[in-house]
C-alpha cells in the first residue's frame, strides 16, 4: 500500500511540512532499530471523527520507551494533545495515526544513550489490512521472539523484523497472514494481530507470557465479550486447538476484528464466519462507527470536517 501523504507531521512539539520530516542516514535508529511506535485509528463516526483508545495507545508508547530506557520528554497528556492537534491540522478522517519515537543522530556505537530522542507523529488515510472478509492463514515456520531476548510487550521497530519474516513467508506461500508459535511451540499471535479461538462457546486468547503484544483491540474485544457474558480464558494454547476450533479471529488496530476462514488450508469449522465472531465484530464496529453507545469512553472526538474515502 503506497503511503498517502498529508500536510503536516508533528515533530518534538512543532508541525513540520510532510516533506521536511526527514532524518540523517547516520541516525542510531537506522543502524540498530532503536525505535518504539504506535498504530492508532481515527474513525469517522455518525457524530464526527473520533480517535479510538488514544490514551491507551500513547500510554503503551510510553511503556515501550520505558522498557528501552528512552526518556520521552512528554507527558501522556502532551502526547494525546499532539495527536489531536495533528489530526485536526491535517483534516483527514478516517485515518491511521503513527506516533514514533526514535534514537536520532549523535553517536555510532551500539549504546543509544548519547543519541537524541526524537518524537514524531504522522497520520494518513489507510484501508483494510488483511485483504478480504475472512483470512486464509498459515502457521509460520518462524517463532515469535523468545522471552528475555526482545521484549514483546514493547512495540519496538526492531520486533517487526520478526513480523516481516512471518508476513513475507505467508505471502510467498499464498496466505494472507501467518500465525507464529512461541519458543515453546504454543500459539502466539499473527505478525501484527492478536489471536482468538472459540470452542464450545468459550473464548480463548493467548497470554502475555507467550510473546504477544498486549493488544488494545484484544483488550477491547475481551471487554465486549465479558459484557456479553462470555467466559474468556487467557492461557497457553497448543497449535492443534486452532484446527479443531469453532471460530478463529484476529484482532488489531489495523486488522480490527478479522475472521479466519482457514489455517494451513484446514477450514475453521465449515469456513463460514461464526456467530460469536459476528457478534463481537458487530459490537466493535458499532462503537467505532458511532452507531452503538461508547459506554467505555473509547472515542476521543476530533474536529475534522473533510472526510476522505479510504481505499479498501
Ligand atoms: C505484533 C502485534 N501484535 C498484536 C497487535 C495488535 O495490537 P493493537 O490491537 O493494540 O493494535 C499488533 C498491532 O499493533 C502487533 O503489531
Amino acid at each position: 500500500m503506497p503511503i498517502q501523504t498529508t500536510k503536516h507531521i508533528w515533530h518534538n512539539g512543532k508541525l513540520l511540512p510532510w516533506e521536511q520530516a526527514t532524518i540523517h542516514i547516520m541516525s542510531h535508529v537506522i543502524h540498530y532499530g532503536s525505535s518504539v511506535f504506535e498504530g492508532i485509528r481515527c474513525y469517522q463516526t455518525e457524530t464526527g471523527a473520533a480517535i479510538f483508545r488514544l490514551s491507551e495507545h500513547m500510554q503503551r508508547l510510553l511503556d515501550s520507551a520505558k522498557i528501552y530506557r528512552m526518556e520521552l520528554p512528554y507527558t501522556l497528556e502532551q502526547l494525546n494533545a499532539a495527536v489531536v492537534n495533528l489530526v485536526e491540522a491535517n483534516g483527514v478522517a478516517p485515518c491511521y495515526i503513527r506516533p514514533v519515537a526514535i534514537r536520532g543522530y549523535g553517536e555510532i556505537g551500539v549504546s543509544p544513550i548519547g543519541s537524541p530522542i526524537e518524537v514524531y507523529v504522522a497520520n494518513f488515510p489507510w484501508g483494510k489490512y488483511v485483504a478480504g472478509d475472512a483470512a486464509d492463514v498459515c502457521i509460520s515456520s518462524w517463532n515469535r521472539l523468545a522471552p528475555n531476548t526482545m521484549p514483546s510487550m514493547a512495540k519496538a521497530g526492531a520486533n517487526y523484523m520478526n513480523s516481516q519474516l512471518i508476513r513475507m513467508e505467508a505471502a510467498a506461500n499464498g496466505y494472507s497472514e501467518g500465525i507464529a508459535l512461541d519458543v515453546n511451540g504454543y500459539l502466539s499471535e499473527g505478525s501484527g494481530e492478536n489471536l482468538f479461538i472459540v470452542r464450545g462457546g468459550i473464548l480463548y486468547t493467548t497470554p502475555l507470557a507467550d510473546s504477544i503484544l498486549s493488544g488494545i483491540t484484544r483488550d477491547s474485544v475481551i471487554t465486549l465479550a465479558r459484557e456479553m457474558g462470555y467466559t474468556i480464558v487467557e492461557q497457553s494454547l497448543p497449535r492443534e486447538m486452532i484446527y479443531i476450533a469453532d471460530e478463529v479471529f484476529f484482532t488489531g488496530t489495523a486488522a480490527e476484528v478479522t475472521p479466519i476462514r482457514s489455517v494451513d488450508r484446514v477450514l475453521v469449522k465449515d469456513g463460514q464466519v461464526g456467530p460469536i465472531t459476528k457478534q463481537l465484530a458487530a459490537e466493535f464496529f458499532g462503537i467505532t462507527s458511532g452507531k452503538r453507545p461508547d459506554r467505555f469512553g473509547w472515542l476521543t472526538p476530533v474536529k475534522v470536517k473533510a472526510s476522505e474515502t479510504v481505499p479498501a
